[in-house]
């Protein structure tokens, strides 16, 4: 009945694929999840410490606005040291509630009701419902595992109309792994500088780049001054429940999120925000420790699939595998949902994340070693169980780990 009372705009918002599916995994007794975007790494304890102390010495009143001072100030440090990026931590840093915040702060100051920002996807499940939010339309571009999910200059340039007004980009992907490398990422450029696009960089999985030193587009030539930088702590701090985040971008751009940001939020929490500084100061050695284990999973995962007929590109970062189940001959969401029902395994189906992910499975390999082996085991059982005439066909291209 209350329904009458809700904004046709609340009303019309889809709820998350992936929520839709855990709701079937939750009261399931013994399922290994394969599902969830968070890592299994407790934060390290001089973090939490920091924070401790940070309550025992009395912080626990707002900080400034955009974070604190000293936090803004290590950011940029950060992005100087990592990528020669320069952000002036007095008007072009941002602290963030997660980078969520990031990304719905960046939207909402640039999209005009009605016009479009591109989306490479399969993509992560919130970018499409805050363009939305903001009045702004998405206009997805679709990349399959033959181009290893990169989008080319083509594509973009094709889906640009007068409307445009930003591409947006994640790299490592949620939820395909793929990392756009240098190459890659100067065609997105070349294109947006052609058309005066902006472009908003989702670099939450920066950290967790395997194989190559990871490149922020915002690095590239004459991309500065038209790039929104979402970052944050969540993932390669193994901070998620912390909700800290930060944007980086020319100052104008940053101080219209920052009204967004003083009106909705105020600031971010004052405790997380005295851990977050901790975290960049003295927290290098645990992300490298964390980042070992990841990779040395995504090897196995990688190779697993592979050795059980699926066919699976190799993520260069982020900690999911997103295997191609197109062989078996179900849909993703009918391999999901009887891989749950049959071997009690929860993975994420990849339409969730788009048509482009129709065919293939989201697994989150942020579970400990012997998780990630009796899944593996199961799923080996499922696919000899369903397995078609036909031998599945191994990608020879994907097989190096
Ligand atoms: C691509 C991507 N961006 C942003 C987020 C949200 O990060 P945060 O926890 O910092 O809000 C996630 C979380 O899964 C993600 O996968």
């Amino acid at each position: 009945m209350s329904n009458r009372f809700l904004s046709s705009t609340a009303k019309n918002l889809q709820p998350s694929g992936i929520r839709r599916f855990f709701d079937l995994a939750a009261g399931m007794e013994g399922v290994i999840s394969l599902g969830v975007g968070e890592p299994d790494f407790v934060t390290s304890w001089k973090i939490r410490e920091a924070s401790i102390l940070s309550l025992e010495e009395g912080y626990t009143s707002y900080t400034a606005n955009p974070g604190i001072l000293s936090l803004r100030k290590e950011i940029s440090k950060y992005y100087r040291t990592k990528y020669s990026l320069s952000y002036d931590p007095n008007s072009e840093v941002l602290v963030t509630v997660g980078a969520s915040q990031g990304i719905d702060l960046a939207i909402r100051a640039v999209v005009n009701p009605g016009e479009e920002v591109i989306v490479i996807r399969p993509s992560f499940v919130s970018y499409l419902p805050t363009i939305e939010l903001a009045g702004g339309i998405p206009v997805p571009i679709e990349t399959t595992a033959e181009t290893d999910f990169r989008p080319t200059a083509d594509a973009i340039r094709h889906a640009v109309t007068d409307r445009t007004k930003a591409v947006m980009i994640c790299s490592p992907s949620n939820p395909t792994g793929t990392v756009l490398n240098q190459s890659s990422l100067q065609e997105i450029a070349d294109v947006c500088i052609e058309k005066d696009l902006l472009v908003i960089t989702d670099e939450i999985y920066a950290e967790l780049s395997y194989d190559e030193a990871h490149v922020s587009i915002a690095s590239l030539s004459k991309m500065r001054e038209r790039t929104i930088v979402i970052n944050g702590f969540s993932k390669g701090f193994a901070m998620t429940g912390w909700r800290l985040g930060f944007a980086l971008g020319p100052d104008d751009i940053l101080q219209a999120m920052l009204k967004i940001h003083q009106y909705t939020t105020m600031c971010a929490s004052t405790t997380a925000q005295h851990g977050a500084l901790e975290a960049l100061r003295n927290g290098w050695e645990d992300v490298a420790h964390m980042r070992k284990h990841y990779q040395r999973r995504r090897n196995y995962i990688v190779r697993s699939f592979q050795e059980m007929g699926l066919s699976c590109h190799m993520p260069g970062g982020a900690f999911y595998a997103f295997p191609s189940i197109k062989s078996t001959g179900f849909s993703s969401e009918e391999f999901a949902e009887k891989l749950l029902h049959e071997e009690k395994v929860a993975v994420v189906p990849g339409n969730v994340f788009g048509p482009s992910g129709e065919g293939h499975i989201r697994c989150s390999y942020a579970s400990s070693m012997e998780q990630l082996q009796e899944a593996v085991r199961r799923m080996e059982q499922f696919i000899a169980r369903h397995s078609t005439q036909e031998p599945f066909l191994v990608d020879q291209k994907t097989m190096q780990t």
